[in-house]
Protein backbone atom coordinates (compact mmCIF):
# COMPACT_ATOMS: atom_id res chain seq x y z
CA UNK A 1 0.00 0.00 0.00
CA UNK A 2 0.66 3.65 -0.26
CA UNK A 3 4.35 2.91 -2.11
CA UNK A 4 3.83 5.82 -4.41
CA UNK A 5 4.12 9.50 -4.01
CA UNK A 6 0.88 9.78 -5.93
CA UNK A 7 -2.23 9.80 -3.83
CA UNK A 8 -4.77 8.05 -5.41
CA UNK A 9 -8.92 8.23 -4.80
CA UNK A 10 -10.96 5.98 -6.50
CA UNK A 11 -14.91 7.01 -6.41
CA UNK A 12 -17.74 4.31 -6.64
CA UNK A 13 -20.81 6.19 -7.25
CA UNK A 14 -21.46 10.07 -9.34
CA UNK A 15 -24.22 10.95 -7.76
CA UNK A 16 -24.82 13.91 -5.86
CA UNK A 17 -22.68 12.09 -2.72
CA UNK A 18 -20.22 11.06 -4.47
CA UNK A 19 -19.79 14.33 -6.33
CA UNK A 20 -20.13 16.51 -3.55
CA UNK A 21 -17.28 14.69 -2.43
CA UNK A 22 -15.22 14.91 -5.22
CA UNK A 23 -15.42 18.45 -5.25
CA UNK A 24 -14.93 19.12 -1.98
CA UNK A 25 -11.96 17.03 -2.33
CA UNK A 26 -10.75 19.44 -5.08
CA UNK A 27 -11.60 22.29 -3.16
CA UNK A 28 -9.49 20.80 0.43
CA UNK A 29 -6.26 19.72 -2.29
CA UNK A 30 -6.81 16.49 -0.79
CA UNK A 31 -5.89 13.97 -3.44
CA UNK A 32 -3.43 14.09 -6.60
CA UNK A 33 -5.73 11.38 -8.69
CA UNK A 34 -9.20 10.56 -8.39
CA UNK A 35 -11.16 8.22 -10.72
CA UNK A 36 -14.63 8.30 -10.98
CA UNK A 37 -16.67 5.32 -11.80
CA UNK A 38 -20.10 4.38 -12.06
CA UNK A 39 -22.56 2.69 -14.66
CA UNK A 40 -23.91 6.27 -15.59
CA UNK A 41 -20.88 6.65 -17.71
CA UNK A 42 -21.46 9.81 -19.91
CA UNK A 43 -22.65 11.45 -16.45
CA UNK A 44 -19.59 10.49 -15.03
CA UNK A 45 -17.37 12.09 -18.00
CA UNK A 46 -19.64 15.30 -17.89
CA UNK A 47 -18.59 15.22 -13.88
CA UNK A 48 -14.94 14.75 -14.70
CA UNK A 49 -14.96 17.49 -17.15
CA UNK A 50 -16.48 20.00 -14.96
CA UNK A 51 -14.69 19.74 -12.30
CA UNK A 52 -11.14 19.12 -14.09
CA UNK A 53 -12.31 22.68 -16.00
CA UNK A 54 -11.88 24.13 -12.02
CA UNK A 55 -8.70 23.02 -11.35
CA UNK A 56 -7.19 26.38 -11.89
CA UNK A 57 -8.69 27.63 -9.24
CA UNK A 58 -7.79 24.70 -7.03
CA UNK A 59 -5.33 24.40 -4.03
CA UNK A 60 -3.11 22.08 -5.64
CA UNK A 61 -3.53 19.94 -8.71
CA UNK A 62 -5.71 16.71 -8.58
CA UNK A 63 -6.37 14.72 -11.82
CA UNK A 64 -9.60 13.70 -12.41
CA UNK A 65 -10.63 11.50 -15.31
CA UNK A 66 -13.84 8.96 -15.77
CA UNK A 67 -12.38 5.41 -15.46
CA UNK A 68 -13.78 2.10 -15.00
CA UNK A 69 -12.89 -0.23 -12.32
CA UNK A 70 -9.29 -1.64 -13.78
CA UNK A 71 -8.35 1.94 -12.13
CA UNK A 72 -9.03 0.48 -8.39
CA UNK A 73 -5.56 -1.58 -8.83
CA UNK A 74 -3.53 1.86 -8.12
CA UNK A 75 -5.81 3.39 -5.86
CA UNK A 76 -4.83 3.90 -2.48
CA UNK A 77 -8.26 4.70 -1.19
CA UNK A 78 -11.49 3.53 -3.06
CA UNK A 79 -14.28 5.60 -1.31
CA UNK A 80 -17.59 3.93 -2.47
CA UNK A 81 -20.96 6.31 -2.32
CA UNK A 82 -23.26 3.76 -4.47
CA UNK A 83 -26.78 2.84 -4.24
CA UNK A 84 -29.76 3.73 -3.93
CA UNK A 85 -30.44 6.99 -1.62
CA UNK A 86 -33.73 7.14 0.91
CA UNK A 87 -36.96 8.45 -0.25
CA UNK A 88 -38.81 10.73 2.03
CA UNK A 89 -40.21 9.07 4.62
CA UNK A 90 -37.92 5.93 4.42
CA UNK A 91 -35.33 5.07 7.36
CA UNK A 92 -31.44 3.99 5.85
CA UNK A 93 -32.54 0.42 7.29
CA UNK A 94 -35.28 0.12 4.33
CA UNK A 95 -32.40 0.16 2.16
CA UNK A 96 -30.39 -2.37 3.00
CA UNK A 97 -32.23 -5.32 0.86
CA UNK A 98 -31.53 -3.36 -2.34
CA UNK A 99 -28.53 -2.11 -1.62
CA UNK A 100 -26.48 -4.92 0.21
CA UNK A 101 -26.81 -6.55 -3.37
CA UNK A 102 -25.16 -3.17 -4.57
CA UNK A 103 -22.30 -3.35 -2.50
CA UNK A 104 -21.32 -7.23 -2.88
CA UNK A 105 -21.30 -6.86 -6.72
CA UNK A 106 -19.14 -3.48 -6.47
CA UNK A 107 -16.68 -4.52 -4.01
CA UNK A 108 -16.13 -7.70 -6.34
CA UNK A 109 -15.10 -5.91 -9.05
CA UNK A 110 -13.19 -3.54 -6.92
CA UNK A 111 -11.15 -6.67 -5.27
CA UNK A 112 -11.60 -8.42 -8.81
CA UNK A 113 -9.10 -5.59 -9.81
CA UNK A 114 -6.40 -6.29 -7.76
CA UNK A 115 -7.50 -3.52 -4.82
CA UNK A 116 -5.25 -3.42 -2.00
CA UNK A 117 -5.68 0.01 -0.03
CA UNK A 118 -8.36 1.09 2.30
CA UNK A 119 -11.98 1.13 1.24
CA UNK A 120 -14.79 3.77 2.72
CA UNK A 121 -18.23 3.44 2.26
CA UNK A 122 -20.67 6.11 2.60
CA UNK A 123 -23.87 4.32 1.03
CA UNK A 124 -26.88 3.62 3.20
CA UNK A 125 -27.32 1.98 6.08
CA UNK A 126 -23.64 2.40 6.34
CA UNK A 127 -23.19 0.31 9.13
CA UNK A 128 -24.45 -2.69 7.67
CA UNK A 129 -22.83 -2.10 4.11
CA UNK A 130 -19.68 -1.54 5.49
CA UNK A 131 -19.99 -4.92 7.19
CA UNK A 132 -21.09 -6.39 3.70
CA UNK A 133 -18.08 -4.50 2.30
CA UNK A 134 -15.48 -5.97 4.56
CA UNK A 135 -16.72 -9.65 4.09
CA UNK A 136 -17.07 -9.45 0.66
CA UNK A 137 -13.25 -7.74 0.10
CA UNK A 138 -11.68 -10.16 2.06
CA UNK A 139 -9.97 -6.89 3.55
CA UNK A 140 -8.49 -6.65 7.12
CA UNK A 141 -11.19 -5.05 9.16
CA UNK A 142 -8.62 -2.14 9.86
CA UNK A 143 -8.84 -1.23 5.93
CA UNK A 144 -12.86 -1.22 5.36
CA UNK A 145 -14.21 1.83 7.18
CA UNK A 146 -17.72 3.44 7.40
CA UNK A 147 -18.24 6.63 7.44
CA UNK A 148 -20.53 6.31 10.69
CA UNK A 149 -21.71 8.53 12.73
CA UNK A 150 -18.67 11.38 11.67
CA UNK A 151 -21.62 13.53 10.12
CA UNK A 152 -23.97 13.19 12.84
CA UNK A 153 -21.00 14.21 15.17
CA UNK A 154 -20.43 17.10 13.40
CA UNK A 155 -24.07 18.14 13.02
CA UNK A 156 -24.29 17.38 16.98
CA UNK A 157 -20.74 19.65 17.39
CA UNK A 158 -22.40 22.06 15.59
CA UNK A 159 -25.83 22.33 17.36
CA UNK A 160 -24.12 22.39 20.72
CA UNK A 161 -21.93 25.16 19.66
CA UNK A 162 -24.85 26.65 18.46
CA UNK A 163 -26.70 26.55 21.91
CA UNK A 164 -23.77 27.65 23.39
CA UNK A 165 -22.20 30.03 21.32
CA UNK A 166 -18.73 28.22 21.38
CA UNK A 167 -16.96 27.54 17.96
CA UNK A 168 -18.21 24.12 17.07
CA UNK A 169 -14.28 22.89 16.97
CA UNK A 170 -13.79 23.84 20.91
CA UNK A 171 -17.01 20.85 21.80
CA UNK A 172 -16.10 17.83 21.82
CA UNK A 173 -18.91 15.48 21.48
CA UNK A 174 -19.76 12.05 19.79
CA UNK A 175 -22.72 10.55 18.58
CA UNK A 176 -22.42 6.92 18.36
CA UNK A 177 -23.50 3.63 17.70
CA UNK A 178 -25.97 3.25 14.18
CA UNK A 179 -25.94 5.71 12.16
CA UNK A 180 -30.06 5.97 12.15
CA UNK A 181 -32.56 5.98 14.24
CA UNK A 182 -30.80 4.30 17.67
CA UNK A 183 -28.05 6.59 17.75
CA UNK A 184 -27.05 8.49 20.86
CA UNK A 185 -25.28 10.82 23.20
CA UNK A 186 -23.45 9.68 25.65
CA UNK A 187 -23.75 13.59 27.52
CA UNK A 188 -22.02 12.62 30.42
CA UNK A 189 -18.64 12.48 27.96
CA UNK A 190 -19.29 15.90 26.47
CA UNK A 191 -16.73 18.69 27.21
CA UNK A 192 -16.77 21.98 25.96
CA UNK A 193 -12.92 22.93 26.06
CA UNK A 194 -12.21 20.69 28.87
CA UNK A 195 -14.63 21.31 30.87
CA UNK A 196 -17.90 18.84 31.24
CA UNK A 197 -21.06 20.23 29.62
CA UNK A 198 -23.35 19.00 32.17
CA UNK A 199 -20.66 20.76 34.87
CA UNK A 200 -21.77 24.45 32.35
CA UNK A 201 -25.33 23.37 32.32
CA UNK A 202 -25.67 22.85 36.10
CA UNK A 203 -23.25 26.28 36.64
CA UNK A 204 -25.84 28.21 34.21
CA UNK A 205 -29.30 30.17 34.54
CA UNK A 206 -29.78 29.74 30.92
CA UNK A 207 -29.09 26.14 30.00
CA UNK A 208 -31.20 23.61 30.50
CA UNK A 209 -30.92 19.54 30.30
CA UNK A 210 -34.46 19.30 28.85
CA UNK A 211 -32.68 21.37 25.78
CA UNK A 212 -30.04 18.54 25.35
CA UNK A 213 -32.89 15.71 24.11
CA UNK A 214 -34.07 18.86 22.03
CA UNK A 215 -30.78 18.91 20.39
CA UNK A 216 -30.24 15.19 20.47
CA UNK A 217 -33.47 14.66 18.35
CA UNK A 218 -32.77 17.38 15.92
CA UNK A 219 -29.54 15.62 15.00
CA UNK A 220 -30.72 12.40 14.63
CA UNK A 221 -33.46 13.59 12.60
CA UNK A 222 -31.44 15.99 10.58
CA UNK A 223 -31.32 14.00 7.66
CA UNK A 224 -34.83 13.34 7.30
CA UNK A 225 -35.74 16.98 7.70
CA UNK A 226 -33.09 17.77 5.07
CA UNK A 227 -34.70 14.93 2.95
CA UNK A 228 -37.97 16.25 3.10
CA UNK A 229 -37.12 19.53 2.09
CA UNK A 230 -34.13 19.00 -0.95
CA UNK A 231 -34.70 15.45 -1.77
CA UNK A 232 -31.41 14.46 -0.33
CA UNK A 233 -28.40 14.87 1.84
CA UNK A 234 -25.08 15.73 0.21
CA UNK A 235 -22.78 17.89 0.97
CA UNK A 236 -22.52 17.52 4.86
CA UNK A 237 -21.68 13.59 3.71
CA UNK A 238 -19.62 14.74 1.35
CA UNK A 239 -17.32 16.68 3.67
CA UNK A 240 -17.13 14.16 6.39
CA UNK A 241 -15.72 11.84 3.63
CA UNK A 242 -12.86 14.51 2.64
CA UNK A 243 -12.06 14.67 6.44
CA UNK A 244 -11.70 10.94 6.71
CA UNK A 245 -9.78 10.62 2.84
CA UNK A 246 -7.06 13.58 4.38
CA UNK A 247 -6.90 11.75 7.86
CA UNK A 248 -5.69 8.54 6.02
CA UNK A 249 -3.24 10.44 3.35
CA UNK A 250 -1.73 12.51 6.50
CA UNK A 251 -1.46 10.03 8.90
CA UNK A 252 -3.12 12.07 10.96
CA UNK A 253 -4.03 9.30 14.34
CA UNK A 254 -7.33 11.79 14.52
CA UNK A 255 -10.38 10.35 16.38
CA UNK A 256 -13.29 10.66 14.09
CA UNK A 257 -16.52 8.46 14.88
CA UNK A 258 -16.66 5.73 12.50
CA UNK A 259 -18.34 2.82 11.61
CA UNK A 260 -15.66 -0.12 12.73
CA UNK A 261 -15.85 -3.87 13.36
CA UNK A 262 -16.49 -4.51 17.30
CA UNK A 263 -14.38 -7.34 18.63
CA UNK A 264 -15.75 -7.50 21.92
CA UNK A 265 -15.74 -3.82 22.58
CA UNK A 266 -18.68 -1.98 24.45
CA UNK A 267 -19.73 -5.69 24.97
CA UNK A 268 -20.26 -6.90 21.12
CA UNK A 269 -18.42 -8.48 18.29
CA UNK A 270 -18.96 -9.15 15.19
CA UNK A 271 -20.87 -5.73 14.17
CA UNK A 272 -19.96 -2.79 12.68
CA UNK A 273 -21.01 0.66 14.59
CA UNK A 274 -20.13 3.99 14.68
CA UNK A 275 -17.28 4.43 17.91
CA UNK A 276 -15.06 7.27 18.41
CA UNK A 277 -11.54 5.53 16.59
CA UNK A 278 -8.39 6.71 16.02
CA UNK A 279 -7.38 6.86 11.90
CA UNK A 280 -4.46 6.83 10.54
CA UNK A 281 -2.41 5.53 6.92
CA UNK A 282 -3.44 2.42 7.96
CA UNK A 283 -6.96 2.88 8.23
CA UNK A 284 -7.97 2.19 11.74
CA UNK A 285 -5.45 1.99 14.71
CA UNK A 286 -7.57 1.41 17.42
CA UNK A 287 -10.93 2.02 19.36
CA UNK A 288 -11.37 4.63 21.73
CA UNK A 289 -14.22 2.79 24.63
CA UNK A 290 -15.43 5.88 26.34
CA UNK A 291 -16.76 5.06 30.16
CA UNK A 292 -20.72 4.61 29.23
CA UNK A 293 -23.10 5.03 32.40
CA UNK A 294 -25.54 2.45 32.67
CA UNK A 295 -28.26 4.27 30.22
CA UNK A 296 -26.07 4.94 27.64
CA UNK A 297 -24.75 1.22 27.99
CA UNK A 298 -28.32 0.30 26.97
CA UNK A 299 -28.46 2.49 24.16
CA UNK A 300 -25.70 1.11 22.84
CA UNK A 301 -26.53 -2.35 23.43
CA UNK A 302 -29.93 -1.57 21.97
CA UNK A 303 -28.47 -0.33 18.49
CA UNK A 304 -25.90 -2.84 18.30
CA UNK A 305 -28.79 -5.72 18.43
CA UNK A 306 -30.82 -3.49 16.08
CA UNK A 307 -27.51 -4.01 13.79
CA UNK A 308 -27.33 -6.97 14.04
CA UNK A 309 -30.66 -8.65 13.68
CA UNK A 310 -30.75 -6.29 10.01
CA UNK A 311 -28.05 -7.53 9.32
CA UNK A 312 -28.82 -11.42 9.72
CA UNK A 313 -31.90 -10.92 8.03
CA UNK A 314 -29.44 -9.23 4.81
CA UNK A 315 -26.29 -10.82 4.90
CA UNK A 316 -26.27 -14.85 6.34
C1 LIG B 1 -27.30 11.77 6.16
O1 LIG B 1 -27.29 11.56 7.37
C2 LIG B 1 -28.77 10.61 4.58
O2 LIG B 1 -27.24 9.42 5.83
C3 LIG B 1 -27.43 10.63 5.21
O3 LIG B 1 -27.22 12.92 5.72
Amino acid sequence: MFTKNVRRVALIGTGFVGMSFAYSLMNQGGADELVLIDLDVRKTEGEAMDLNHGVAFAPSNMKVWAGTYADCQYADIVVITAGAAQAPGETRLDLTAKNTKIMKSIVEQIMANGFNGIMVVASNPVDILSYVAWKASGLDKSRVIGTGTSLDTARLRYMIGQYIDIDSRNIHAYMMAEHGDSSFVPWTNVYVGSKPLLQMIDESEQLHMEDLQGIYESVRDAAYEIIERKKATYYGIGMALTRIVKAIFNDENSILTLSTYLDGEYGHSDVYIGVPAVINRLGIREIITLDLNEVDQAKFDKSANTLKETMNDAVH
